[in-house]
């Protein structure tokens, strides 16, 4: 099992082409959200899982090359709606879209990696033209079901000029969790430039680094995370690009997540909240490197806490499951090294991953229902839905259960009796 923090490596940037210089290695992980339905190493490929920061352009990035193209093929089974907290967020989002797009003229928007139109289906309802760009099929047949229009394919130079020659230019492109997962990330910025209007607006919301370094939530470090984003450095992407950063929103999202409004440069003027988020997140250190290796030394902590804790409660023949099959959870089993033996079981909704093992770790996943009988604890992988899980599953704490968390560190709830 791989040690943090890492050797200070020097990796090339993947934005900038300067200098990354490695602070934080995961170890050997499997592709995340792949569920295989045997034991089958040879169908989840594995690659070393380790971020750096550059020390050029600020842009916290993974140093290995990720085994990109088997991620997002057509049974990529991760599915928006399955959340009612991000069922929620993104129709007040749509609303918000809406509303915006309302003092335009014949609107064009376009969503970058719409999945299964959670949020597009609301634009495409309030008769807003409108386009999803996704690769992932089977979930965009669900999108196109919900009355959206998709074209299934990566987001790029050549698809934004098709949309461009058939649709003319979009007022609004918007992506949420999706452009962090694209390594040749220039390949959105020049698709941006072909396809964004002059006073256009791209709206990126994705995981805030200043979150995920405060809450030690080393599970959103994985496969399809490859970049970090911050203030400081989206806006120097965006700036490669003859684009700036003119609004930074706090969302509750995730865990803590930022949006980004950005714009061609000099387009708009930037909100003063641009230069608060750029202070803070200096005061934070998030370009210094010894910031992430103070965050590995906690991640070890959190490791040998949470291993420890399950072989005391098999030594004492408590019961435990794991609850959601999060493609965060990869980075927890693999990296703690935590298999059947130490939680027979996961439970998760999403029916693309039920009767399926869990990528490297092997754990069974099966269906809510088999969280009855209930097991004495629950380990909650799926902490960003916390409040959700746990309101649902209350005859569960309220009949003696413990929930067990891990970010920002190991916790045991008492039941609710
Ligand atoms: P996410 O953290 O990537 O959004 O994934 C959440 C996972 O948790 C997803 O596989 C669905 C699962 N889940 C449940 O099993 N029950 C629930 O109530 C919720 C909200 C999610
Ligand atoms: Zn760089």
């Amino acid at each position: 099992m791989a040690a943090t923090p890492t050797s200070g490596e020097r990796h090339r940037c993947r934005i900038c082409a300067g200098s990354v210089r490695e602070c934080l290695d995961l170890g050997s992980q499997p592709v995340s959200n792949t569920y295989p339905k045997n034991v089958s190493e040879s169908a989840v490929p594995r690659f070393r899982l380790a971020i750096g920061v550059c020390t050029t352009c600020a842009m916290v990035q993974q140093t290995e090359q990720v085994p990109a193209q088997s991620m997002y093929g057509a049974e990529y089974p991760f599915r928006t709606s399955t959340s009612a907290l991000m069922s929620d967020h993104f129709h007040t989002t749509a609303r918000d879209i809406v509303s915006k797009l309302s003092g335009i003229s014949d609107p064009f928007f376009v969503e970058i990696g719409c999945n299964d139109g959670t949020l597009l289906g609301r634009v495409a309802g309030a008769g807003i033209r409108h386009l999803g760009v996704d690769p992932a099929g089977d979930a965009a047949e669900t999108a196109v079901r919900g009355g959206a229009r998709v074209m299934v394919d990566y987001f790029g130079e050549t698809s934004a000029k098709a949309v461009r020659a058939r649709h003319g230019t979009a007022d609004v492109v918007y992506s949420a969790n999706t452009i962090s997962h694209i390594g040749a990330i220039d390949e959105v910025f020049r698709g941006l430039d072909v396809l964004l209007s002059r006073d256009g607006a791209f709206v990126v919301e994705d995981r805030y680094l200043a979150d995920i370094i405060e809450g030690t939530y080393f599970d959103q470090i994985y496969d399809e995370h490859i970049y970090l984003f911050s203030v400081r450095s989206v806006s120097n992407l965006a700036s490669l690009f003859g684009f700036e950063v003119v609004d930074a929103e706090r969302l509750g999202t995730h865990g803590g997540s930022m949006r980004y409004t950005i714009s061609r440069r000099g387009g708009r003027a930037a909100s003063p909240a641009v230069a608060a988020a750029l202070a803070l997140e200096d005061r934070r250190g998030l370009d210094d490197p010894d910031t992430y290796v103070r965050f590995g030394q906690r991640v070890e902590n959190t490791r040998a806490e949470l291993v420890g804790l399950l072989r005391d409660l098999r030594t004492r023949g408590a019961s435990v499951v794991g609850y959601g099959a999060t493609s965060k959870s990869a980075t927890v089993l693999n990296y703690c090294g935590i298999g059947p033996d130490l939680l027979p079981f996961v439970c998760d909704s999403t029916p693309g991953k039920q009767g399926r093992l869990t990528p490297g770790s092997w754990i069974p996943i099966r269906p809510p229902e088999a969280f009855v009988p209930y097991p004495d604890y629950a380990l909650l992988f799926a902490w960003n839905h916390a409040e959700e899980i746990m309101s649902k599953e209350r005859a569960f704490s309220e009949g003696g259960g413990h929930w067990i968390t891990y970010v920002p560190e190991v916790r045991v709830t008492s039941p609710s009796r």
